[in-house]
């Protein structure tokens, strides 16, 4: 299998890197800046390295220039770079940080995809990166930026199902969970490797996932 990670050098994306070479797949990962991939290199040959900045339209055409290169087809797509944004609640919310939110966590994974559009096919798999915090239903209030860039995200994912599911791609929102990574810190509950084992085991074994919210556990949320 042919797979793609964005913000593959840390945390949630570099386990995903991990287990699916592990597994003996072709693991392809972006990333923006060369310094940040030591760990990187140790488990994902160099060529499949490919640089990229979910914030800047002209990297992320770069990038899938590049991939086009070295790949006609793309299994699995994970769009996973996201940042947290500053938590603001309603006191300090800032339209700069709405603004980078937005660009990093809604239009990257929007944009990425756009621009792999002709590598994916029938039986194509894009797995956005979404978060509970951007259940409209569940929403228990503040980080302000990071919610509503996940409830967008959530958009972009069903849109997405919309148009390109009756063409056989899946097109699904995870959860991955509070996981231990510099953004979710060290006090969450879950490990990075039990996280991405759920999501890799739900996308190996669940059947009609396109269109839907779900958990590393494998579990539907409201949107
Ligand atoms: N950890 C959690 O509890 C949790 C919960 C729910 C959802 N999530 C979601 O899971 C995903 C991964 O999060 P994580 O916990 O692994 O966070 P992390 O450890 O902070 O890693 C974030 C990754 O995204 C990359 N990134 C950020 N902005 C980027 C940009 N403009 N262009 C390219 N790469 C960029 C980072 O690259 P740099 O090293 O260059 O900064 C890094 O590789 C995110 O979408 C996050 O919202 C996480």
């Amino acid at each position: 299998m042919n797979c793609f990670i964005t913000g593959g050098n840390r945390g949630i994306g570099l386990e995903f890197a991990k287990q699916l070479s592990e597994k003996g797949h072709h693991v392809l990962v972006g990333f923006r800046n060369p310094e940040s991939a030591d760990k990187l290199k140790k488990i994902i040959p160099i060529e499949n390295h490919l640089l990229l900045n979910v914030n800047d339209e002209q990297s992320i055409i770069n990038m899938a220039t590049n991939l086009k290169s070295r790949v006609n087809h793309l299994d699995l797509l994970i769009n996973n770079a996201g940042i947290i944004g500053t938590r603001a609640g309603l006191k300090k919310v800032e339209m700069k940080d709405h603004l980078n939110t937005f660009q990093t966590n809604t239009l990257g994974p929007l944009f990425v995809t756009k621009h792999c559009r002709s590598l994916l096919g029938k039986g194509s798999t894009i797995a956005n990166i979404s978060s509970l915090m951007g259940s409209i239903d569940d929403s228990s209030g503040g980080a302000y930026s990071y919610r509503i860039s996940k409830a967008a995200l959530n958009m972009v994912t069903k849109n997405l199902h919309k148009d390109l599911n009756s063409k056989g791609i899946t097109v699904v929102a995870f959860h991955p969970g509070w996981v231990r990574t510099r953004m979710g810190t060290p006090i969450a509950p879950v490990s990075k490797k039990r996280s991405v084992r759920g999501m890799l085991k739900v996308l190996d074994e669940q059947n009609d996932l396109s269109g839907k919210f779900i958990n590393f556990k494998g579990e539907e949320l409201p949107w």
